[in-house]
């Protein structure tokens, strides 16, 4: 600091300035952001700047197309170089030949070398990467539970943890542009990317998206709110369908999620690939300006989804042509887009319309200048590369965080007669397809995109994790589900069945399932069991809740959810299953009785017909112990309700609950939710330990949108008496 200013003063006194040894500003760390982005814009041409708002698929890099290989000079020069383009990304499986961490650390230096040591103005490059469980592209990262599993953990602060080290995983390796979390909601299961969400409360899943967002760019690694918004709930259940959502609708559940993020400092949006309300979501300006910018205050970066803005002509047929998409979608508010292929196109598409003043050079200023801020933001000006070396270290296998994440999410359906944990058990017998099928256990977006190659990531199969768990003395054998005499045999010789059950890898379209059914000969094995008479102990490895007929349904004695656990599933249920671990995992979502009922979720507005039960609610989750409430007088604040609840674990373990608050509406002159989730709060407790808790409402969990049916006002908290429930006990409250 000393030194640069000295020498700053001895070139003012002898020569009067020195331009030629002086660095320019924007180089120069000390300078506040906005005066570093402005500078550097002064010094950039048109093209440049149109560089920075557009996004290329690595592969290109590397062949000019899909085919993935060595990084080409020739490439790197041409797009990085000459068109100056801002930032590569790897789509789901895209990464350097062979996959390993220090290769990918190679592969974004050397990207970074192109840009910071070819480009003229040696602007760093920012990479960018769908690491949504985990760094799970890479062969050899941890994958960790997806963020459905990671919901029912109801914990903030664990995930917080997982995003912090995943974070440190991406920036070791040179990736700080991390499209997660996923902020949309999971509000029906027949979605193929419902596992993806925080499941379907707004409270819930805001909680853990903000946790994700603190996670993550502690390490300065920027996390992306995606996919803004109203994607979750495309009409009939299936990917991108065009969706439906009443202002009041998006206003009161679908972005306070967002909301969240923001406020953690989320710097940068991915715009929702679909339609809502006969507007795809790239073209509406109202969206993507006026709610997320205006309203919401949003200040980083619009990026749009995969390719989405040819999408308005071929997908949607709202743009006659490209110009036109381009057009409508960079005045709504897309700041960068993600091409993935057709790059020159777009960009001398974008530069023709530039200069036919169909978009402002305000607008491409403005744009180029988020991109510009974002990456002052992450440092990358100060530091551009990555240790490779590092990068093997940091990406080593994360499996305590991960068993911790896949424990706290497991939850248990059922448990007749106690069953669980085994303690009587001598020989275990295991069996399903999920109990050795590796990708079943991971998911989607494991290693590929659709998770094929999921079983190439670290970890041992649930098989393998309950050998190696088994307490001493116990025996566990194993028989293929499809050979029926063995397994037979093998049922004939153990004390109880472990049947290992879910649904084979799937990303985004190829996930949808109207039916919520699983292959008919997974039920098949359930009714083959029954007939041995053995206690059976269902575990699911699924990302969604599933349909299951009453017969195949009533046969286990035990049932525990595990979702997508990821590389820990094995280990983790091992502890379940033996009584190690209590679980305490709770629903995020509403698990149907029958998929005809979808959408359906507890804050649903009141039925006037009784309709039918849930199989399980929003929240449910038994224990190994029980837990009993007394809720105390509640108070309304200035900004928040409050109120004490006394909390007793009951029973002979310790164990973990996780306690729920939700209100009831008065009447108010307008529908609201049946319950809504205000406040939650996890506690351990030994056995017959009380803990007295005070749980903390936000008063805007109370605001519904008020007004007649097309209302655009925005949601407020309308007086009235209020009734707080926790468990069976109810209290009421005045909030005005
Ligand atoms: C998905 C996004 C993802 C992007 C890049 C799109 O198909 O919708 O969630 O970030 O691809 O892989
Ligand atoms: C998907 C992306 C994915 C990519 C993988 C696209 O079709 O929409 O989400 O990352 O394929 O190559």
């Amino acid at each position: 600091m000393i030194k640069r200013w000295r020498f700053t003063l001895a070139c003012a006194v002898l020569l009067g300035s020195c331009p030629a040894l002086a660095q320019p500003l924007y180089k120069d760390p000390a300078q506040p952001v906005e005066k570093r982005v402005a500078d550097l814009l002064a010094r950039m041409t048109l093209e440049e700047k149109l560089g920075q708002m557009t996004q290329v698929a690595v592969s290109k890099l590397m062949s000019d197309g899909w085919g993935l290989g060595p990084l080409k000079g020739e490439l790197l020069e041409r797009y990085l170089v000459q068109r100056g383009i801002g930032s590569v990304l790897s789509g789901g499986g895209m990464g350097p030949v062979p996959n390993t961490p220090r290769a990918w650390a190679e592969m974004t230096n050397a990207i970074q070398r192109a840009a910071v040591e070819k480009g003229r103005l040696g602007i760093p490059l920012l990479y960018g990467v769908d690491a949504v469980h985990g760094h799970n592209n890479v062969v050899g990262a941890t994958l960790y539970p997806h963020s459905l599993g990671l919901a029912a953990t109801w914990n903030p602060a664990l995930v917080e943890q997982v995003a912090r080290r995943v974070g440190q995983e991406l920036r070791a390796t040179g990736t700080l542009w991390n499209f997660a979390p996923v902020a949309d909601l999971g509000r029906d299961p027949r979605w193929g990317r419902f596992y993806e969400t925080f499941g379907e409360d707004p409270l819930l899943a805001g909680s853990l998206v903000a946790a994700t967002v603190r996670g993550l760019q502690a390490g300065r690694v920027a996390a992306t709110l995606k996919h803004f918004t109203g994607y979750g709930q495309p009409l009939g259940g299936t990917d991108r369908s065009p969706a439906f959502l009443a202002p009041r609708t998006l206003q009161e559940v679908w972005l306070p999620p967002f909301r969240a993020g923001l406020e953690a400092g989320a710097l940068t949006v991915m715009a929702n690939s679909g339609s809502l309300n006969g507007v795809p979501v790239h073209a509406s300006r109202y969206l993507l300006t006026d709610v997320l910018r205006g309203q919401m205050g949003f200040k980083g970066v619009v990026i749009s989804d995969w390719n989405d803005i040819d999408k308005l002509v071929g997908d949607h047929k709202a743009a006659a042509g490209f110009a036109d998409a381009v057009a409508m979608s960079i005045n709504a508010g897309v700041d960068v887009y993600m091409v993935p292929m057709e790059v020159d196109r777009y960009l001398q598409t974008l530069k023709e319309l530039v200069e036919a003043g169909r978009i402002s050079r305000a607008r491409v200023d403005e744009a180029a200048g988020r991109v510009l801020w974002l990456k002052f933001q992450l440092g990358l000006f100060e530091r551009p590369y990555v240790e490779a070396a590092e990068a093997e270290k940091v990406v080593e296998a994360q499996r305590p965080l991960a068993k911790q994440a896949a424990l706290e999410s497991i939850t248990l359906l059922e448990n007749a007669a106690f069953t669980l944990p085994l303690t009587n058990v001598k020989t275990l017998l295991v069996t399903g397809p999920a109990a050795t099928d590796k990708t079943m256990q991971m998911g989607g977006w494991s290693i590929d995109w659709q998770g094929k190659e999921g079983a190439k990531a670290p970890g041992a199969t649930v098989l393998e994790g309950l050998q190696k768990g088994a307490p001493q003395g116990v025996k566990v054998a194993y028989a293929d589900p499809k050979d029926a005499r063995a397994l037979a045999a093998a049922v004939r010789a153990s004390d109880a069945v472990v049947v290992a059950l879910g649904e084979k890898p799937y990303a985004e379209n190829e996930g949808n399932n109207l039916t919520g059914e699983l292959p008919a000969e997974q039920y098949k094995l359930l009714r083959d069991l029954k007939a041995l008479g053995k206690p059976v102990v269902l575990v699911l490895l699924a990302g969604r809740p599933l349909a299951f007929p009453d017969d195949a349904w009533l046969v286990p004695k035990a049932i525990l959810m595990a979702y997508l656990p990821g590389s820990e599933a094995g280990s983790a249920l091992a502890d379940v299953l033996f009584g190690r671990h209590n679980p305490s995992g709770r629903l995020p979502f509403t698990w149907p009785k029958l998929f005809g009922q979808v959408p359906f979720t507890y804050d649903r507005y009141p039925d006037i017909y009784p309709k039918a039960e849930p199989l399980y609610p929003f929240g449910y989750g038994l224990s190994y112990t029980d837990f009993t409430y007394r809720l105390q007088a509640a108070r309304a604040t200035a900004n928040a309700v409050e109120v004490d609840v006394e909390v007793r674990n009951t029973g002979k373990r310790a164990g973990s609950d996780v306690v729920q608050l939700y209100t009831r509406f008065p009447p108010l002159g307008l529908l609201a939710p049946r319950e809504r989730l205000v406040a939650f709060t996890k506690v351990n407790l030994e056995p017959g330990q009380t803990r007295t808790l005070k749980l903390t409402a936000p008063l805007d969990r109370f605001a519904l949108v008020p007004g007649d049916v097309f209302s655009l006002e925005l949601p407020r908290v309308l007086p009235g008496r209020y009734v707080l429930r926790v468990g069976e006990q109810t209290v009421g409250v005045e909030v005005r």
